[in-house]
């Protein structure tokens, strides 16, 4: 897929004739996770099938243009394939897709992970979110699908600074800094490619890792700021501890002992080949429940499961922010490359 070009995006409004006049489908193309702007608000939520019925494409299908032919103004909706609605798919399957396992420290609770179809809601109004968020589970509640679980998300401080989507997490830290800049850079770590091995259909579609982690901030918030930022390896707007502008690259190579950024810091574990970085797309939503749950429902994009977020979720374990935080929910998803052929695929 060449990036935006046959590409439905942020800001393109599918009629049920395919025609693009506003926002609502949205995939994980290249421009939506590049330079773009995200929405400052999120309604993410995850569906189960109506066990009975055999066939899942059809649902699927009323789902999606349910969520098309929604009115509900500058609001898009993406899905996220889950890895039971696979079962019996054999080889039409994403080839690593699977449940998402328990990593170290975690605690899933199942009730408030994995399912069938994910749905993000994103948009600047939260009222527009909302309603868009009511409408597609109204669609769902008539094909007989079920809300699993849900959890709402927004962006402080959301902008764009050189060409990279930024936000303030619970922590008081920027996050968005080791994105990639350009379009291409997004589309060779998002998209699967051909001669993946994957399914011809999941090509320019996207692995998407869900994962709602918690933060203790009353006990982060005990900690100095210096702290904080020896935790986390940067400064809290993006400098690099051993001086570095937030363009620039620290040098790791300089520092083995961990002296200025601490080898367990969590910047030196999860990117600490400079000129490798991990190939992951991460976009992250704040979430408040209220009564001290508060954190962030983390979100990333890879064309590849092992190489992208297992691999460096395997390196962060250890890491100093570890007591800080507890993930207790989240699961793989595929988001399906644009157009409507992915659907056949679920029979
Ligand atoms: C547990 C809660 C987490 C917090 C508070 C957090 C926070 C941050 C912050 C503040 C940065 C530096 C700014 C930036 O580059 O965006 C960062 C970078 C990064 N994080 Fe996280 N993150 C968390 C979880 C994760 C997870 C689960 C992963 C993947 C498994 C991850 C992967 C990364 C990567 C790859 C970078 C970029 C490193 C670089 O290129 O320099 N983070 N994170």
């Amino acid at each position: 897929m060449g990036a935006g070009a046959a590409a439905v995006r942020l800001g393109d409004r599918v009629s049920e004739t395919g025609e693009r006049s506003g926002a609502v489908a949205d995939t994980v193309s290249a421009p939506v996770l590049g330079a773009h702007q995200p929405e400052s608000r999120a309604g993410v939520f995850v569906l189960d099938r109506d066990q009975s019925e055999g066939e899942v494409g059809r649902a699927v299908r009323a789902l999606v243009e349910g969520a098309r032919s929604d009115d509900g103004g500058d609001t898009l909706v993406a899905f996220g394939l889950g890895t039971s609605l696979f079962e019996g798919a054999g080889s039409r399957a994403p080839r690593q897709l699977r449940v998402m396992p328990s990593f170290a420290g975690d605690l899933l609770d199942p009730a408030q992970s994995h399912g069938d179809l994910l749905v993000r809601v994103a948009g600047e109004d939260a009222a527009a979110v909302r309603k868009a968020v009511a409408d597609v589970k109204a669609v769902a509640t008539e094909v007989g699908w079920t809300v699993r679980w849900g959890i709402d998300g927004f962006r402080a401080d959301n902008r764009v600074e050189e060409s990279r989507a930024l936000a303030r997490n619970p922590f008081h830290f920027t996050e968005g800094f080791g994105n990639p800049e350009t379009e291409r850079e997004v589309a060779d770590r998002a998209l699967v490619r051909e001669g993946q091995g994957e399914p011809a259909w999941a090509v320019g579609g996207s692995y998407q890792v869900v994962r709602v982690i918690r933060f203790a901030t009353e006990l982060w918030d005990k900690d100095s700021v210096p702290e904080q930022e020896r935790i986390m390896g940067r400064r809290r707007d993006g400098k690099w501890l051993d001086g570095a502008s937030v363009g620039e690259e620290p040098n790791f190579a300089a520092d083995p002992k961990g002296r200025q950024t601490p080898l367990d810091s969590h910047v030196r574990l999860a990117a600490p080949d400079r000129r490798n970085p991990p190939p992951i797309v991460r976009r992250s939503y704040s979430y408040d429940r209220g009564d001290g749950d508060a954190g962030i429902i983390f979100n990333c994009y890879q064309r590849d499961l092992a190489k992208g977020f297992e691999a460096v979720q395997k390196r962060l374990e250890g890491e100093a922010l570890a007591k800080y935080v507890l993930t207790t929910g989240g699961g793989y998803f595929f988001v399906p490359p644009p157009g409507d052929a992915w659907i056949d695929a679920l029979g």
